[in-house]
């Protein structure tokens, strides 16, 4: 089946939609993006994204062409011509095609291109990896300073991605300074005598709607959260590790570069939280 992707308010064929060669978004990555979930044929967390989505457009000093509802009413109306159960929405919003290549922003009234498509997870919350966990390389964190705007700038942690897979590894944690910022497209926790740790929000790493629900159910649950920096030695002593994100929800981390964390095997904290955020998320999913 040929998928129908949404461009500029029309919904087309795949190999029909088009941007221009000048758009930002391909000239500059000039762009954000919001990847969104879908289960059961419905949208999760999707307030948490479009509110990510304001902050990053804002931030870029970027028009935000459509309204929340509009925004919503294109998902839910590619998920349903594309018969998407579970899967991911992928958006972006690029500040446009000013007609040529230039350093500076085009005139303001630039229409912002808007892009949006769905890909196909069948069992998405059911992915195997859950249960045996992620192996995870460390890797110098060599991206910009403001990695809270999620732009399309991927190409490190794509680069990242593929020196995990080189070495036979599943991902990356990304260090800074001696600390793990964040994975490559995903937030990074570990979990030491029941505290679960995970950095704190600031420029230095996005700050994910996965994240922010997670560690809501935590303390819901009378967990203990502490929000700060750890090192790569404190992971590799740590009694569990895991990762967030909306495409990955909760995912065990079960050794890094090579040391088995804890156990090795998956632990019980990230299994139950994976366990909470999956019940409440499609709870409150529309
Ligand atoms: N990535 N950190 C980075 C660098 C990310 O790219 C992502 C998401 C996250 C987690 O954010 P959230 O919980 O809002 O998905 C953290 C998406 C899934 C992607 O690029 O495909």
């Amino acid at each position: 089946m040929t998928r129908t992707v949404y461009v500029n308010g029309e919904y087309l064929p795949e190999d029909q939609a088009m941007v221009s060669v000048f758009d930002r978004g391909f000239l500059m990555a000039d762009a954000v993006y919001e990847v969104v979930s879908v289960l059961d044929g419905k949208l999760l967390d999707f307030a948490g994204h479009m509110a990510r989505l304001t902050r990053s457009l804002d931030a870029l000093s970027m028009d935000d062409p459509l309204t929340e509802d509009e925004y919503l009413e294109a998902h839910r109306q590619l998920v349903q011509r594309n018969g998407i159960t579970d899967g991911l929405i992928y958006l972006q919003v690029s500040r446009g095609n000013p007609g040529d290549r230039d350093f500076v922003y085009p005139p303001k009234g630039t229409r912002p291109t808007v892009v949006m498509f769905t890909q196909a997870k069948p069992g998405l919350a059911d992915a195997p990896a859950a249960k045996t966990g992620w192996q995870i390389i460390s890797i110098e964190d060599l991206r910009w300073g403001r990695r809270d705007i999620k732009t399309v700038q991927l190409l490190y942690p794509s680069m990242a991605k593929m020196e995990a897979k080189a070495r036979g590894a599943d991902d990356a944690w990304l260090v800074e300074d001696g600390k793990v910022t964040e994975g490559t497209s995903n937030n990074a926790y570990i979990v030491k005598d029941g505290r679960i740790i995970t950095r704190e929000l600031s420029h230095d790493i996005l700050h994910g709607i996965t994240r922010a629900a997670v560690l809501r159910f935590a303390r819901e649950a009378q967990m203990q959260v502490e929000e700060r920096s750890f090192t790569l030695a404190e992971a590799q002593a740590a009694d569990e590790a895991f990762v967030t994100s909306a495409s990955s929800f909760v995912m065990p981390v079960v050794g890094i570069d090579g040391t088995p964390v804890g156990s090795g095997a998956v632990g019980p904290v990230a299994t139950r939280l994976r366990e909470i955020y999956l019940e409440e998320s499609r709870k409150t999913a529309i």
